[in-house]
């Protein structure tokens, strides 16, 4: 998730250390409120759970901030990316249903990469299939933001450049580079 979560963040103007340290940091802590679920929960996907406990499961992005609450080392930012990393682009997810631009750019990539690692792993698919499947399915691929859609299909575009930009430590060090030469 952080490998292609950084893949798409290092496309943007905006991109910095900080924002990619905060969402490694949240890659890393975004499902820790599933260990306050029920352990039975823990087997079943969503699309198999009863209402009741796709409800419970629903929770789990609130409950990580309860965990997390007391730990000075995760920050804010890093709370707001788990609260929301099953937001929909589209209004349809949870815990909130927020739509649009009301949901953290860097909380919709974070949703994008886990949906993909998730597919890789559930259905056993390389990386390129995986990315096939989520933009043939017109629901799905209603969960991003486009921007975030092309961005990501930039990074099997083009793996090269993003890698070699990807070894860079942040922004300002880019830019102090290409004035150099
Ligand atoms: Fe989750």
């Amino acid at each position: 998730m952080t490998l292609y979560s950084t893949a798409i963040i290092k496309q943007f103007d905006w991109q910095s250390k900080t924002t990619i340290e905060t969402t490694a940091m949240a890659c890393m802590f975004h499902d820790i409120g599933k260990t306050l679920l029920p352990k039975d929960l823990a087997t079943l996907r969503p699309q198999d759970m009863n209402p009741e406990q796709l409800a419970m499961y629903n929770k789990h992005p609130e409950l990580g901030i309860q965990v997390v609450d007391s730990c000075r080392t995760i920050n804010n930012s890093v709370k707001q990316i788990i609260l929301q990393h099953h937001e929909s682009y589209d209004g349809k997810g949870f815990p909130f249903g927020r739509k649009g631009n009301k949901i953290l750019t860097l909380a919709n990539i974070v949703c994008l990469a886990d949906d993909f690692v998730h597919i890789m792993i559930d259905d056993k698919l390389q990386p390129i299939e995986a990315l096939r499947k989520i933009l043939v399915d017109k629901e799905r691929v209603k969960r991003y933001n486009s921007i975030l859609i092309e961005k990501f299909i930039n990074v099997f575009v083009d793996p090269e450049k993003i890698r070699k930009e990807t070894h860079l430590p942040g922004n300002s060090r880019m830019v102090n580079q290409k004035k150099v030469s």
